[in-house]
């Protein structure tokens, strides 16, 4: 298809008109030129595809379909291997629904854990997160369907999510906030990105030219197009000038009115309008050309995915005595509401209407030695006494306990930011009362968020289960009784207490201003460098078997920044079952002169093996791996010195580790001025040689300042101290020299230093 020359044959009104939708789902067509529409649809752990009623907030029934586990829980697989197959599933899903594009993946980072929608993102951590987001792109669009990589970009609160501001440093967002969006543009090319509804540092980020043209297409490539998150187009015409080509939902018409007069009144220069189409031209029909209606779509096959994926999420947060795995013939007590109806997904625009659920009353239905007690409501947050005695009475009677809990809907959605990081009240008490009655309890948490566990010390095991999908029972069965060794490792710290966390003090923002004051030191960047023990911290997670690890070698003891290194590390089960186990690499900067965290994970691998088997793991590491974002350059750089290569157990437990030093190559031109402090210029051999060259009364004065310190240090009543003096010397302006010389330099004989410095 010539896409130029069809936007060619388009009358201005009907080039406008393409750049917002036909209604909730689709864009428009052009019959008289035989453009088709065709239809987008949510979202990242299934389809959500509405033929009948439309909207954007889950409310209305969409079609049948495949509910996998949300992002958080995915995420916990650490597997790249995991989504990617959950992308080639809503690819084959997309292909025979006929929807041109998956709303999805979400990689907004958890800021916060109070965040109402960090079930659908994937962690705190922005190189777990780009690894797991390019993988799951590539799989999807593999099957020639869309991804739309969203919400672009710092949508971190759901608070005002439509007006409010995200206030951050260059610094943050590259480090933080932006590496899912670069890395999925440049190694899996989305066919789409969505633009978030919230402003950054002013601007709307769909109004904004420097994300969506100079950041997003000019530095990173992206060569799709940008739709507007549902209902965010602020000032259509500024929106289409920054870069933002297609408006959903549809504007009724009033937008397009106004892209129109806009070019007729010489406001909106007429390309930039035929290059949204064409964008959008050139998108649509790379899905039609590609179009495979009769793409088999197997629910069943489906569910039993879904169940296997959930089982690999799963993380074991603790298992006291191995209590788990647990053994069919024991007697058993299951407790919990959300074992007969288990909340598997959130509120929402990613809200499934799944062909079937499986709860693990399901599953287990039949053993004659498993007995249940509901314990609690779970729309009533007030313990209810009558539920609590059957549940501890029936606890009581049995060798061991399951009590499947978690947070209710209302506890965490789109839409809004949770309150705080409880359970309700009733099931807290509940777990409480019944691990009293019976020690050998093991809690099973539906959630999709951290919560507090004021009951962790009296429960022998806990399984964090995120939102598992809807066949989140047989995966809880499978796992709960061994037929799957877990292997979820926690892509978020939980920490102990809201006030812990890296935003307490700021999160929500003042009316519309959210100040992101932690800066790059979000999750366990935070928590590691504050020295604050969080409840289980990030990449935590236990198995059933044991793993061994030895051999860390680094191919290099020393690199430039140019080049990349290998690192090995073997790793052997010296446990008794098969098992998978997360190796974690983290990378620490020892000698840094700028703000950075402690350590920071640069790879993961998920590897399986039998018991007594032994692999090596292999990572390779470049530049990316040392580099932080320099504001200066604008740029990524390394500084110079020594890194340790770390692998760890989770990002506090460190197993074993190696250094190398990296030698970087660019020069971060120093510019003096007459406000450079004495010890900047002084710390710059160059400086040095440049100043006793020119025979400087810079040289003489820090010579006299130096006799001064002499005679001060040896007078002990001195007001007047040696560390002042130093400290005075060293961060005085270079201006300084011209004021305190005694009429010996003057300012012209500074600048002419400064000129020669500066060359
Ligand atoms: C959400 C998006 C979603 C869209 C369409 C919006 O409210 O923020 O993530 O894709 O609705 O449902």
């Amino acid at each position: 298809m010539d896409i130029q020359k069809l936007v060619s044959q388009l009358t201005l009104e009907e080039k406008a008109s393409l750049c917002s939708g036909l209604d909730f789902w689709r864009t428009k067509p052009i019959d008289r030129l035989g453009i088709p529409s065709v239809m987008v649809s949510d979202g990242p752990h299934g389809l959500r595809k509405q033929n009948e009623q439309s909207d954007h907030l889950g409310i209305n029934d969409s079609l049948k379909a495949v509910c996998f586990p949300t992002a958080s829980a995915t995420a916990a697989s650490f597997d790249v291997e995991t989504v990617h197959e959950i992308g080639l599933a809503i690819g084959d899903t997309c292909q025979h629904e006929q929807v041109s594009v998956a709303l999805g993946p979400a990689v907004n980072i958890k800021r916060s854990p109070l965040c109402g929608r960090n079930f659908e993102y994937f962690s705190e951590d922005p190189y777990l997160t780009k690894e797991l987001s390019t993988s799951y792109i590539k799989a999807l669009q593999s099957k020639n369907i869309g991804a739309s990589i969203k919400h672009f970009a710092l949508n971190n609160q759901e608070h005002r999510r439509m007006t409010s501001d995200s206030v951050v440093d260059e610094r943050t967002m590259r480090e933080i906030y932006f590496p899912a969006f670069e890395d999925a543009v440049k190694r899996a090319k989305p066919w789409t990105v969505m633009s978030s509804y919230n402003h950054i540092n002013g601007t709307y980020a769909c109004e904004s030219h420097e994300l969506l043209t100079e950041i997003l297409r000019d530095e990173w490539g992206f060569d799709g197009y940008v739709m507007s998150d549902w209902g965010a187009t602020s000032d259509r015409v500024v929106c289409l000038q920054a870069g933002m080509d297609l408006e959903m939902p549809a504007s009724g018409g009033v937008n397009d009115k106004r892209i129109v007069k806009a070019v007729q009144d010489g406001k909106l220069d007429e390309k930039l309008l035929d290059q949204a189409v064409e964008r959008i031209l050139k998108i649509t029909y790379r899905y039609l050309d590609n179009a495979k209606p009769d793409t088999v779509w197997d629910l069943e096959a489906q569910h039993a995915l879904a169940r296997r994926i959930a089982a690999d999420c799963m993380v074991l947060l603790k298992n006291e005595d191995a209590i788990l795995p647990l053994d069919e013939s024991d007697e058993i007590a299951v407790i919990g509401k959300f074992a007969m109806q288990p909340r598997y997904q959130g509120g929402g625009s990613s809200h499934i209407n799944s062909f079937k659920t499986t709860s693990l009353m399901d599953v287990l239905e039949g053993h004659a030695n498993v007995s249940y007690a509901q314990g609690y409501d779970i729309e009533s947050e007030q313990p209810d006494e009558a539920l609590i005695d059957e549940a501890v009475k029936l606890a009581g009677s049995k060798k061991t306990v399951i009590i499947v809990a978690g947070l209710p809907d209302q506890f965490e959605s789109e839409g809004y930011d949770r309150a705080h990081l409880g359970m309700p009240a009733c099931q807290n008490e509940l777990i409480a009362r019944v691990a009293a009655a019976n020690p050998n309890t093991v809690v099973v948490l539906y959630n999709g968020s951290p919560v507090e566990m004021p009951w962790l010390g009296s429960v022998k095991a806990v399984l964090e289960a995120y939102l598992g999908g809807q066949a989140v029972g047989g995966a809880t069965k499978d796992v709960l009784f061994g037929d799957v060794c877990p292997s979820g490792r926690l892509p978020e710290s939980f920490p102990q207490k809201i006030e812990d966390t890296p935003c307490f003090l700021t999160y929500g923002g003042e009316k519309d201003h959210a100040v992101y004051n932690e800066g790059v030191f979000v999750g366990y960047r935070y928590y590691e460098k504050k020295k604050i023990a969080p409840l289980f911290p990030f990449g935590h997670g236990l198995s059933y078997t044991s793993f061994d690890y030895s051999n860390l070698s680094l191919s290099a003891s020393s690199m430039n920044d140019t080049d990349s290194m290998t690192v090995s590390v073997d790793v052997k089960n010296i446990g008794q079952v098969a098992g998978k186990e997360v190796v974690q690499l983290y990378v620490s900067d020892k000698q840094s002169t700028v703000f950075r965290p402690i350590r920071e994970l640069k790879g993961f691998q998920k590897i399986l093996l039998a018991p007594g088997e032994s692999k090596t793991v292999t990572f390779v590491l470049d530049k990316s791996a040392f580099a932080y974002w320099n504001v200066q350059l604008h740029d990524w750089h390394v500084e110079t010195g020594e890194f340790a290569i770390q692998i760890g157990k989770n990002s506090h437990e460190m197993l074993l580790e190696d250094t190398v030093q990296v030698q970087s190559t660019v020069e971060v031109p120093e510019v003096y001025t007459v406000n450079t402090p004495f010890g900047d210029l002084m710390a710059n051999p160059r400086a040095k040689v440049i100043l006793a060259q020119m025979g400087s009364n810079m040289m003489g004065m820090l010579g006299t300042i130096g006799q001064e310190e002499q005679q001060v240090g040896d007078a002990a009543e001195s007001a007047v101290s040696k560390d002042m003096l130093q400290a005075m010397l060293q961060y005085a302006p270079l201006r300084s020299a011209v004021s305190f010389s005694g009429g010996q330099m003057n300012f012209e004989q500074l600048d002419e230093l400064l000129k020669v410095l500066n060359q």
